[in-house]
């Protein structure tokens, strides 16, 4: 209980003070400058991240798009191959100027970039790909529509940065010659958003998402209730939002989203082979549901909204019916309109919950759960509870010693890693940080990088009892898009490679060089990302 509650009250100071100063909470240190090209060279096969399974560089193979260039997929194509190539063709148009018409036609010479459904190699299996860049063109196969677009991501780090931005530039368009094999490491490789402690809106998710997607993030976990705020309709329960969404930390508006625009997010990341994953918090981090109706505590009296940040204070009433009956009706509302398989549970931070409390409430919420068609994760806690084995407890700990963790893999449950000290994007970089906590320690760009799923908790050891691995972006102290980018970028392209790429390409001299030339591309982009002095950026 300490651990938690101890950051939170630095961070109540730290927050308070920001707010009391009239100071917007934005970080300054992006440069504005505009992005450098730099020789293709210098930019190769090799230089993608995350790091590719192979990557064999051929400079005399460099292609160049020119105004005559067509991507083209063959003839009929299905829908999701031609959803890639039109994906494709939306990036490469604003920077380029050029048409680049999506043609779904046998290969009769043009100068073209080619995506092929099937015929890759097997062991690109369902997520990989293969790119091979040709003087007379570009090539990638992938034998699923998601291996064509995470090629599309590889792709694009082989053209000059320029590539990024969204009006015509003039630069040679080279794409740098070569051949890829490549497929992740792991299933699940994720991303958290906390939109609850501060509230934010779709347009903003949906650049979230569209950052993520480039460093081939195939999962967003949303955060959709906590003690601050409850963030997407429930028909049934009418003041959740009503009541519940009014406000955030430091009493801002809050807000939230209407079954149809959640809707929406979960299609633009589907567009994107993003899979989101809803989760509300319980049976702590609750004060919004129960300030918003009496009947979810046991003393039948709401308490009032609450817009600080401490945690481990609320718990829904585990001995009433009613509690049920309502999970019943959020869990089914919710996985009505989600179309993946898991569930997210919450579980953290219960401290004012009994541990026999805790078992006694899940044994009501998961078979729920199930009822509904999904699969729980949670966090790790609810290992305490031995969930069945389609569970997936989420490690957030520092510690690396967790006999609950351990045992639950051992009955088949597997693990996401999410090591606080490593992979929450929410830590300072730096004591002069100007966003972020420090109860996990300050995490820098190399210490962001430097772990290993496989190594995380002890006695979970073996790739195969590991789902994969979330950055978490807890959102006390943040609260518009550029303060996500300043926190997640670049930490999360490391999370990112740590999830895909094998662990024998894990080099931190070599990856902090690949990372430097992601400056000029993320700079292009927009995106407000920390320039950490331990990288020699360009
Ligand atoms: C957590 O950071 N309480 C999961």
């Amino acid at each position: 209980m300490t651990k938690r509650l101890s950051r939170t009250s630095l961070l109540g100071t730290a927050v308070v003070s920001l707010m009391a100063l009239g100071l917007p909470a934005v970080a300054t240190s992006a440069s504005a400058a505009p992005a450098a090209a730099h020789p293709v060279s210098e930019r190769t096969v090799a230089d993608v991240i995350p790091a590719p399974v192979q990557a064999k560089a051929n400079p005399k193979a460099d292609f160049t798009l020119s105004p005559l260039t067509v991507i083209r997929t063959d003839f009929g194509a299905s829908p999701d191959t031609k959803q890639v190539a039109n994906y494709l063709a939306g990036l490469l148009r604003p920077s380029t100027g050029y048409p680049l018409p999506v043609i779904a036609a046998p290969n009769f010479g043009w100068p073209a970039i080619s995506l092929v459904l099937g015929h890759a190699d097997p062991s690109a299996g369902t997520e990989g790909y293969q790119l091979d860049v040709a003087k007379s063109g570009v090539t990638l196969r992938a034998n699923t529509a998601t291996g064509l677009f995470e090629g599309v991501q590889s792709l694009r780090q082989l053209l000059p940065s320029q590539v990024e931005a969204k009006t015509v530039q003039h630069t040679k368009w080279t794409v740098s010659g070569g051949a890829i094999l490549d497929y992740p490491r792991f299933g699940t490789r994720s991303a958290m958003l906390d939109v609850a402690r501060h509230f934010f809106n779709p347009t903003q998710v949906e650049t979230y998402i569209d950052q993520l997607s480039q460093y081939k993030i195939n999962t967003l976990h949303l955060h959709l209730a906590d003690d601050q705020g409850w963030r997407i309709e429930i028909k049934s329960w009418p003041n959740l939002t009503k009541i519940g969404g009014s406000t955030e930390v430091g009493g801002g508006a809050g807000g939230f989203y209407t079954q149809a625009q959640y809707t929406d997010i979960v299609k633009y990341a589907a567009a994107r082979h993003i899979t989101i994953v809803p989760e509300i918090d319980m049976p702590g981090h609750t004060n919004a549901a129960q300030a918003s109706y009496p009947e979810l505590n046991c003393t039948g009296i709401a308490p009032p909204l609450y817009t600080g940040t401490d945690v481990g204070f609320s718990s829904y009433c585990v001995s009433s019916p009613t509690t049920y009956k309502f999970l019943d009706d959020v869990i089914r509302e919710i996985s009505a309109i989600t179309p993946g398989k898991y569930f997210g549970v919450g579980g953290d931070e219960a401290h004012s919950t009994s541990a026999a409390d805790y078992a006694t409430f899940y044994s009501h919420v998961l078979p729920i759960v199930a009822k509904y068609g999904k699969a729980a994760v949670g966090w790790h806690e609810i290992a305490t509870v031995t969930p069945p084995v389609s569970a997936v407890p989420e490690y957030w700990d520092t510690s690396g010693t967790n006999a609950d963790v351990v045992a639950a893999a051992a009955r088949g449950n597997k693990i996401l890693m999410a090591p606080a000290n490593k992979a929450y994007l929410d830590q300072k970089y730096n004591v002069d940080s100007p966003l972020g906590l420090d109860w996990a320690g300050l995490v820098e760009v190399k210490d962001a990088y430097d772990w290993d799923p496989a190594t995380t908790v002890k006695g979970v050891d073996k790739d195969s009892e590991i789902a994969g691995v979330e950055a978490a972006l807890w959102s006390e102290t943040i609260s518009t898009s550029d303060n996500i980018e300043y926190l997640a970028f670049p930490r999360l392209l490391g999370d990112a490679e740590i999830a895909w790429s094998p662990k024998s390409t894990h080099n931190w001299d070599n990856y902090s060089q690949r990372l430097a030339k992601q400056g000029p591309r993320m700079t292009a982009e927009g995106i407000d990302f920390y320039r950490s002095p331990q990288v020699n950026w360009q």
